[in-house]
């Protein structure tokens, strides 16, 4: 694929202890639960590949040890998958791991929040500006539209400066996000003057609130090393990003596609069932199945 965007590394925050899947996520991350047949960070890395991305760089803990596996080479299964000629799952199984893609881990010893989970990975990334991709938000870009991160890479081409991906969301809920106060800057792009850690209804500046996508200049890393701890007693890069702003301008794109919390349970089961729909060799049967429970 051609590569879109001088952006060439992509950090993946996976070390969270994924409680609100207990007990599935006991002994094996949540990040590999998976959605129809792909783990769901295998979804954040494809789209990271599709925006030009080529060195994913994953801040992992303990207990994370099947995603390094997954993104490995599969030499026993290759080689079995080989010797039986099944060659279209030899192809389907290399194709998690493409030969032009660099995999890095780096561990976040103490789960101190995203912002520390990110300035974690600094050494790795240097002087260049980088994606955050928060694997709990699955992302699906519009039918044969540009998936979400490449939407904002191409932004960022033009602009130079930060871009966040941003969705209006219910009031009720801005607890659960970064919500930004913006002014219109281009066609769903704003330009963002305020970002605010999980506030609440009647403090929020807006209903805007950030999914799991951000494109960062690495400014960011002095901003995330100064600042206190924020919300939760965590480190936030919500509130690195609210720095950054003093120094540079930032952008909001209101990106064209749909989110999953894959972190709830509710958004989980919703992309299952989607993506199940959708999917090319399930989503025929799984539709006439679906309509044979009438459901009340
Ligand atoms: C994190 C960020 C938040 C962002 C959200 C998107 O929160 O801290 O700013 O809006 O991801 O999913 P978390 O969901 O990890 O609590």
């Amino acid at each position: 694929m051609k590569k879109i965007t001088s952006l060439n590394k992509a950090i993946f925050p996976v070390a969270g202890l994924g409680t609100r899947f207990l007990p599935a996520t006991r002994a094996q991350p949540k990040e590999m639960l998976p959605v129809v047949d792909k783990p769901l960070i295998q979804y954040a890395v494809e789209e990271a590949y599709a925006a030009g991305i080529r060195h994913m760089i994953f801040v992992t803990g303990r207990n994370k040890r099947a995603i390094e596996d997954h993104f490995d080479t599969a030499y026993e299964l290759e080689n079995e998958l080989e010797m039986a000629q099944k060659l279209d799952l030899l192809a389907l199984v290399r194709s998690v791991q493409p030969s032009d893609m660099d995999c890095s881990y780096v561990r976040q010893p103490r789960s101190l929040g995203l912002g520390h989970a990110v300035l974690c990975a600094r050494h790795l990334i240097g002087q260049e500006p980088f994606a955050v991709l928060l694997a709990d938000d699955l992302m699906v870009g519009p039918p044969g539209g540009l998936p979400v991160l490449a939407q904002m890479a191409a932004q960022f081409e033009v602009l130079g400066q930060s871009v966040l991906a941003v969705q209006e969301v219910p009031l009720a809920h801005t607890r659960r996000y970064g919500i930004v106060a913006a002014d219109a800057a281009g066609t769903n792009l704003l330009k963002v003057r305020q970002i605010v850690e999980k506030p609440a209804p009647e403090t929020a500046p807006s209903r805007m609130g950030v999914a799991g996508r951000y494109i960062l200049t690495p400014a960011i890393f002095e901003h995330i090393r100064r600042q206190p701890t924020g919300v939760g007693g965590e480190i936030q890069l919500t509130d690195g990003i609210a720095g950054l702003l003093g120094e540079e301008s930032v952008y909001a794109l209101q990106y064209q596609g749909k989110r999953y919390d894959c972190g709830s349970k509710q958004g989980f089961l919703e992309a299952t069932v989607e993506l199940a729909l959708a999917h090319p060799e399930v989503g025929e049967h799984f539709r006439s199945y679906l309509r044979s429970l009438q459901v009340r």
